[in-house]
């Protein structure tokens, strides 16, 4: 399977995906592409010889051109999965109705909880017990797709938002390469960790 990854700042998951996809593996990339042209993981993937691609989206009047110029080389790589990894920009329902049933995306939370932005300071705000990131398909309804797996950590007491995000993060990176692994392989039982 060819898979492209869409990212917008240091691309720590992305880079986990292809470390993964490495070895024997049912997937390889083909492509990673930002909406910044200033993303660090850029360069960390055209390091490792994926070719990378960059849609400056300040560049364009409105969401749909930007994706119309992201659709571009995407669509040039045909990719069979899209994996979106700290990618922070809302893509429209054609947008991913086009992808539809191939494209993942990681969120910091035990979604269906806190969709959207600021997710562990309003785990830590709420007093819950477990926090996490979910790997999901991504569908027209922001981070609402149906979920491929989970991973869940503890909020410990004195926690903040930053050594949340910390924790959620180390285990983001053993999530999205396990269920990139069984989904590349046409398993969709979810993974939880
Ligand atoms: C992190 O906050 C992560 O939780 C979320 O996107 C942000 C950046 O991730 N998935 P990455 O290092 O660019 O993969």
């Amino acid at each position: 399977k060819r898979v492209a990854i869409l990212i917008s700042g240091g691309g720590s998951n992305m880079l986990r995906l292809l470390d993964s996809m490495a070895g024997d593996h049912p997937a390889r990339p083909v492509l990673v592409g930002s909406n910044d042209p200033a993303a660090s993981g850029l360069a960390k993937a055209a390091a490792q010889g994926v070719p990378t691609v960059a849609i400056d989206h300040r560049a364009f009047a409105s969401r749909t051109e930007f994706e119309a110029a992201l659709l571009e080389p995407l669509l040039a790589a045909e990719p069979d999965i899209i994996c979106l990894a700290g990618f922070m920009r809302i893509l429209t329902p054609d947008f991913t109705r086009r992808f539809a049933g191939r494209m993942l995306n990681i969120h910091p939370s035990l979604l269906p909880k806190y969709p959207g932005l600021h997710t562990h300071a309003r785990a830590i705000e709420a007093g819950d017990a477990e926090a996490g990131a979910t790997v999901h398909e991504v569908t027209a309804d922001l981070d609402a797709g149906p979920i491929l797996g989970q991973a869940r950590v503890p909020v410990l007491p004195g926690e903040t938002p930053d050594t949340l995000a910390a924790r959620v993060l180390v285990q983001e990176h053993r999530l999205y390469p396990e269920v990139l692994r069984r989904f590349a392989a046409g398993d969709r039982k979810p993974v939880l960790l």
